[in-house]
């Protein structure tokens, strides 16, 4: 793949090709399907990589809602250099999430190419590279955001990770680490050259972390320097935000993810269905979420694991506050499903629909996986 400067990717013509030049109200349709790299992206929705949320049950749910693309949370490619038993849990694949981007952060191009492999192995579609976790944890190693510092070294990376599989390569980054910086532009086309299929781009600095707002002329600017899809992450929340990121930006797709928590509604009403759940569909969905992530994580890393999803399901004004506050107090998950199938017996009948509609599942149990508390990107 080769950078170019003149910025007529077919999504850019498409969004420029309006004859009145209203282009943020341009209608988008969202179920285009597009490649990355030769795999078949079905729409132009992805859901968001997000460390101590992503986890496979999330990703499902998150493809039955009309993502195109799901992505796992950061995988510490140390950790996988070191077959820690932890790390190799996110590596597991379920059959029905496929296209996959397996998300992989580190700093040594060797071990990145390695842990690629290893991530190829796992049967993912895509390996992503982490450019945008802020968080010192990981950026005092020379990894995440603080790559974008170094052009030459992050060019070094994302061609270890190319040149050691044959999966299409995909890079997440930041605008860059200092408030206001524009390195996402002079990065980008060079990380296209050393190899990247696709970039998404969430234009804050690291620097921020997730405050002030995401500030999407930089993804058109990026758009345009590049001849591989751009997606656009940040503050993306509703169907008329994301066709005018769309429109305006000329990105391949959009990608959700705070918007996506505890809420599969939100990419349903982004894919054009803006029906409101009734209670009994949200603790129907909430209940096989619980179940799907106790098989996934084991009883004893999701009754803590699941804690956030409550207020987050419940929340909406879907249930009083009260309510949730009980949920959280309960002991055992068992508990917190008999009492919300209590407070709404109609979903018993549609968790039934779900489980039937979806089949067994893979059977997989991490009870050792470490759930992380912080924002990777
Ligand atoms: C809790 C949380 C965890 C995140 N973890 C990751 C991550 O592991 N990898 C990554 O690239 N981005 C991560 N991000 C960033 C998101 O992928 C996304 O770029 C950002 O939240 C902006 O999109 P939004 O406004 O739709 O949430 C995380 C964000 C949040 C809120």
């Amino acid at each position: 793949m080769t950078a170019r400067t003149g910025g007529h990717s077919s999504f850019a013509r498409q969004a420029a090709a309006r004859p009145d030049g209203t282009i943020g109200q341009m209608q988008v349709n969202l179920e285009e399907s597009w490649s990355l790299g030769g795999v078949e992206i079905p729409s132009r929705l992805v859901l968001a990589p997000m460390a101590g949320v992503s986890v496979q049950a999330f990703r499902r749910q998150g493809r039955r809602y009309g993502a195109g693309l799901v992505c796992s949370e950061m995988v510490s490619v140390a950790g996988i250099q070191h077959g820690n038993e932890r790390t190799l849990g996110y590596l597991r694949v379920a059959s029905d999430e496929h296209p996959l981007a397996i998300q992989i952060f580190g700093s040594d191009p060797r071990a990145m190419g390695e842990a690629a492999r290893a991530v190829e192995a796992a049967g993912a579609d895509v390996v992503d590279i982490n450019f945008g976790c802020p968080v010192r944890k990981v950026t005092k190693t020379g990894a995440g955001a603080s790559v974008l510092d170094d052009p030459d070294h992050a060019a070094r990376l994302v061609s270890a990770v190319a040149g050691a599989v044959d999966l299409p390569v995909s890079v997440k980054m930041r605008r860059g680490t200092a408030d206001g910086s524009r390195d996402c532009l002079t990065v980008g086309p060079r990380l296209v050259e050393a190899g990247a299929a696709a970039l998404t781009l969430h234009p804050r600095s690291a620097k921020q972390m997730y405050t002030g707002f995401a500030d999407h002329s930089l993804t058109a600017e990026l758009v345009s320097l590049v001849d591989v899809p751009v997606i656009a992450s940040g503050d993306v929340t509703s169907r008329a935000r994301a066709q005018a990121v769309l429109a305006t930006t000329g990105a391949a797709a959009v990608m959700v993810g705070r918007a996506a928590q505890g809420n599969p509604w939100a990419l349903r009403e982004i894919m054009g269905d803006s029906c409101q759940p009734s209670r009994e569909e949200v603790v129907a969905e909430l209940v096989l979420f619980m179940r799907e992530t106790v098989r996934e994580l084991g009883e004893h890393r999701a009754t803590g694991f699941l804690k956030k999803f409550y207020a987050w399901y419940l929340g909406h004004g879907r249930f009083p506050k009260p309510f949730k506050q009980e949920l959280v107090m309960l002991p055992t998950i068992e508990q917190v499903e008999l009492r919300l199938l209590a407070a709404a017996p109609g979903a018993l009948r549609l968790l039934e629909r779900l489980e039937d509609d979806l089949g067994p599942v893979d059977e997989v149990l991490l009870d050792s996986l470490p759930i992380s508390i912080y924002g990777g990107g």
